[in-house]
């Protein structure tokens, strides 16, 4: 467990979605944003940031794969497109963590060409340290150190997204599947 911390509590995620909610709120008075996840890491997070937004909003998700790395870095696979079109929509889009920002920038070009009215990036986590392409992020909860981190949507071979905090992880090796102990830990640390 030593090479794992606890970086967020469920109680300070909640404070600061609570937060950005009510910045999204006060920039979409009056309209009827569409909010879009990106599955899956986005889930727990849009879960509870609409239902903090008190406006007529909607939702939709895509789902992508990244092709792979070196030169073909942030080429994007859509498995899953959205159900509808965003021609004339305010859109924000809902991302987990902005990492090297390939992913949320190959996303917007593919959006933007779609005709929204606006669109917008709200992100949970900034990994700034590691950007390779810059990511105009309207909506951010936590900068992050360069660390991988698990939790609360994050995952490290499909696990741990479940978890209700996020923890760090020096070596992602050493996560041995042990969900308990982690969830342990950090309804410990309250
Ligand atoms: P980017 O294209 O490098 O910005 O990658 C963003 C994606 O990489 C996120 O949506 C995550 O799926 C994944 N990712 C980046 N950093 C982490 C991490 O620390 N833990 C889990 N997933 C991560």
């Amino acid at each position: 467990m030593s090479e794992i911390g606890l970086l967020l509590t469920p109680a300070r995620i909640a404070g600061r979605v609570g937060e950005l909610a009510r910045e999204i709120e006060r920039d979409y008075a009056g309209r009827s944003p569409l909010l879009v996840g990106i599955l899956k890491g986005s889930v727990p997070f849009m879960a509870d940031l609409v239902r903090e937004i008190r406006l007529p909003l909607r939702l939709d998700f895509i789902s992508i794969s990244s092709y792979g790395s070196g030169a073909r870095a942030g080429v994007v696979r859509i498995l899953k497109d959205l159900d509808e079109s965003i021609a004339g929509e305010d859109v924000v889009l809902v991302e987990d963590i902005i990492d090297t920002g390939l992913t949320v920038t190959y996303l917007l070009a593919n959006l933007r060409a779609r005709g929204p009215a606006s669109l917008e990036v709200c992100a949970l986590l900034d990994k700034s340290v590691r950007r390779i392409i810059e990511v105009p992020i309207r909506y951010k909860g936590f900068d992050i150190p360069d660390e991988f981190v698990v939790g609360y949507g994050l995952d490290h071979d499909g696990l741990y997204r479940n978890l209700r905090g996020i923890v760090g992880v020096r070596d992602a090796g050493s996560l041995d599947g042990d969900i308990g102990s982690l969830a342990d830990a950090i309804t410990g640390a309250g």
